[in-house]
């Protein structure tokens, strides 16, 4: 069985991360080896990224996608050695963020992503969908770019369900208002149904996935 890469994507709050972990947990309660692994992850990197509010977005930018160059590095190792990889966000948080909602050109942060990760893509991209204002509430605590207004955000998750819709193959779009025991069950259906599907590593130009979900949320 070949190794899949697997992403969750969604505004602040959304409920991506606790799926992540739920998911690898699930994993490898099957003996099914994973590496659970978040962006920004490399972390002098992360730490300059979400405590320093001063940084521009072209800044800013170019610094998530040095942390991805890295991080994409070593998820390639993960793959090659097997494992599953699940990430808390990757690529198409800097499009939704640096793009759609800091108004950089989307087209070339898109290049930009193919240059940081030599054409990686996941498999499957989970997008957690929620109203922005539930998510913000749900929020524990607001780093820098969490505590920005609620109209940034509304285009952050206006971003992603625009991505969802343009890449239905690869984005399963999950209504993050559902309860957790529900979410887990579709998650965990689509996740058997792409281990028995025969195509699963990425290629050096991008995804492989066969499926044909995405359309709207469940
Ligand atoms: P984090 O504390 O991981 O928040 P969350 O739990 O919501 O994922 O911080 C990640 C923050 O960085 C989040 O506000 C989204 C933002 N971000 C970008 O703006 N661009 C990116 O490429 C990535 C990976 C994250």
């Amino acid at each position: 069985m070949d190794a899949l890469f697997i992403t969750f994507e969604g505004v602040e709050g959304a409920g991506k991360t606790t799926l992540a972990r739920w998911l690898s947990e699930r994993l490898r309660q099957e003996g099914i080896p994973n590496w659970l692994t978040y962006e920004p992850w490399e972390p002098r990197l992360r730490e300059v990224l979400l405590e320093h509010s001063d940084l521009r977005r072209e800044e800013e930018l170019l610094l998530f996608l040095a942390d991805r160059a890295i991080h994409t590095r070593h998820i390639r190792v993960a793959l090659a050695e097997g494992k599953t990889v699940i990430c808390d966000r990757y690529a198409d948080s800097t499009l939704v963020y640096q793009g759609y909602a800091r108004g950089l050109d989307i087209d070339w942060v898109r290049q930009m992503n193919q240059f940081a990760t030599g054409g990686l893509q996941p498999v499957r991209t989970y997008l957690l969908d929620v109203p922005v204002e539930i998510g913000l509430t749900r929020q524990r605590e607001r780093n820098r770019i969490g505590a920005e207004e609620i109209a940034f955000h509304e285009r952050v998750r206006a971003g992603f369900l625009a991505e969802a819709q343009r890449e239905p193959q690869r984005f399963l779009v999950l209504d993050g208002t559902r309860p957790l025991p529900d979410l887990r069950e579709l998650v965990w259906a689509d996740v058997s149904r792409l281990r028995s599907s025969s195509v699963s590593v990425p290629s050096q130009n991008g995804a492989c996935a066969e499926s044909s979900s995405g359309k709207g949320a469940v």
